[in-house]
């Protein structure tokens, strides 16, 4: 048991890990990698014919299903992913901390946004009632603006910083951060309702989460697009979930204040050569107490008081997918009303992305909004219109040119930078590593343009990393060794969820009694 933090693991046995990851990073020995297993059945490519309306692919589109369905596995004992599907369940219940999941002992204590909404897609597969949990946790933290927070402090620990006390004070901690973080609930949420093997219970859920949903939604317009631009800016690169990305560097060039001495925990958890840096912290921390010096994190000042203000490509292509399976549950839950608002933002965030295309290296750039420039870093978020359908059919081929040329140079993708840039890190956190959520939103959106082979390939490597290094926070790209956290609630959630969907299903169907026959067409509560 780790501490004062951690909570009954259920009868778990086996250590928590304490601490991580203190190999010096140069030495890092290159490991045998398991060759890569190929068990997903791609499945046929859509029809892509040309329309008069190509430019407006998303329209006519619908998206493919999050997490491809596909049978239970018939012979469990004889898969080679039991043993990770087993550590996988077994992970979610450690990091269970009584209705949400932590990340990961130690490291991050605490509940933080857009693990959780990918979690309770993990959750799902065995525990339904369980993964809608996961929501109510997180939106019971969610501000009376609608803004849900990058962080919820449900019980006080230690070993994390910057912690309530920092977020608040010491008299009086904070429940939350001031910030928020890539808004993936209501994809995920969408995903939950449409495949539930428990109609009642999806829909009294849903009942209750949508209106908390929408006005989440709406938050991102009013304190994150006041100006109606089509697309939301960030205000602090933690909440693009990708905190040290080449991509904020330039912004980052804004003298940092006088601040009060700090003690990073995070080093004491994870080896400094695979963390951000100093003087990156000092700068995350300039922008913090800037934030709390205008009345606690006000959503209507910090906009235009920000020295740091991006437009980031994670946050807005994952906004633009959860607009579009937000008006999926709207329809099916009979709110027509709030529909044209939503297709408003749909509309508006299709012009807002153009200007975010960068013709002549064939990617989407995240742009500076202060001074206007596209940055000039290729991130693998340059990757996630795909995720979210609004890339047009040309420049998704333009992607999977350049995607390939970027697999080509490593041996595991997708790395977080790409490898031909000097700010490339293999083993620096967002700077080099591969993070298998990322995979999944790549993959998913790969095979929603019809590139199944290249989606298929990302799969791949998925599985051998996830098989050789276990459930690690990210891996090296060159290497294939796990890096971060162990243990870690999100590569968890998405072996359960995506890599070993049919084993972990199968295994859900003796834990909790039968689920459906996923060959039947899987319709979605009345
Ligand atoms: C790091 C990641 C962020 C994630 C958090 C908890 O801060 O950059 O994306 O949400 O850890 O896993």
């Amino acid at each position: 048991m780790a501490g004062n933090d951690a909570p009954s693991s259920g009868g778990l046995v086996g250590p928590i890990p304490t601490t991580v990851s203190l190999a010096s990073c140069p030495a890092l020995e290159a490991k045998s990698i398991l060759p890569p297993v190929r068990v997903f059945r791609s499945t046929s490519v859509e029809n892509l014919n040309s329309t008069p309306k190509d430019r407006a692919y998303w329209r006519a589109k619908s998206l493919r299903r999050l997490f491809s369905m596909r049978e239970p596995e018939e012979d469990l004992e004889g898969s080679a992913r039991l043993p990770i599907v087993e550590e996988s369940i077994e992970c979610l219940r450690r990091n269970d901390y009584g209705g949400y999941t932590i990340p990961a002992h130690n490291l991050y204590p605490f509940q933080w946004n857009w693990d959780s909404a990918i979690v309770a897609a993990g959750w799902a597969v065995f525990d339904e009632a369980r993964a809608w949990e996961e929501f109510e946790k997180l939106f019971s933290g969610q501000w009376e603006d609608g803004m849900v927070p990058s962080i919820i402090f449900h019980r006080p620990s230690t070993s994390y910083f910057p912690g309530p006390e920092i977020w608040g004070s010491p008299a009086a901690p904070s429940e939350s951060t001031g910030i928020t973080q890539p808004p993936v609930a209501s994809v995920s949420a969408r995903f939950l309702f449409e495949h539930t093997e428990h109609a009642e219970l999806a829909e009294e859920q849903m009942a209750d989460l949508f209106p908390k949903l929408l006005a989440s939604h709406r938050w991102w317009y009013k304190a994150r697009d006041p100006e109606k631009k089509g697309i939301v800016a960030i205000l602090h690169p933690w909440e693009s979930g990708m905190d040290n990305s080449p991509a904020w560097d330039a912004a980052l060039q804004f003298p940092v204040d006088n601040l009060p001495p700090y003690e990073r925990k995070d080093l004491q958890h994870v080896n400094a050569c695979m963390r951000p840096t100093k003087e990156t912290y000092d700068h995350y921390l300039t922008l913090l107490y800037r934030f709390k010096a205008e009345n606690y994190y006000d959503s209507n000042k910090l906009y235009w008081v920000s020295p740091f203000r991006m437009t980031d490509l994670c946050t807005n292509s994952i906004l633009f997918r959860a607009n579009r399976d937000l008006r999926w549950l709207a329809i099916k839950l009979g709110k027509t009303d709030v529909v044209a608002e939503i297709d408003e933002w749909l509309e508006r965030g299709f012009e807002g992305f153009k200007q975010l295309w960068d013709e002549d290296a064939g990617l989407f750039k995240c742009q500076d909004q202060l001074t206007g420039k596209l940055d000039d870093a290729a991130t693998s978020a340059a990757f996630l219109p795909l995720f979210a359908g609004v890339a047009s059919k040309e420049q998704a081929a333009k992607l999977a040119e350049n995607l390939k040329q970027w697999l080509d140079k490593v041996p595991f993708g997708v790395p977080s930078t790409d490898p031909r840039d000097p700010r490339f890190e293999p083993l620096r956190y967002w700077r080099g590593p591969v993070w298998i959520i990322i995979n999944w939103m790549i993959f998913n959106g790969l095979r929603h343009y019809g590139y199944d082979d290249l989606a298929q390939r990302i799969y791949d490597d998925s599985v051998a990393l996830t098989s050789n290094a276990g459930l690690r926070e990210y891996f090296d790209p060159q290497t294939g060794d796990g890096a971060g956290g162990e243990l870690f609630s999100w590569t968890a959630a998405m072996c359960l969820a995506w890599l070993d969907r049919p084993s972990a299903i199968a295994i859900g169907h003796k834990m909790s009694g039968p689920k459906i026959h996923l060959d039947q067409e899987v319709s979605p509560p009345k």
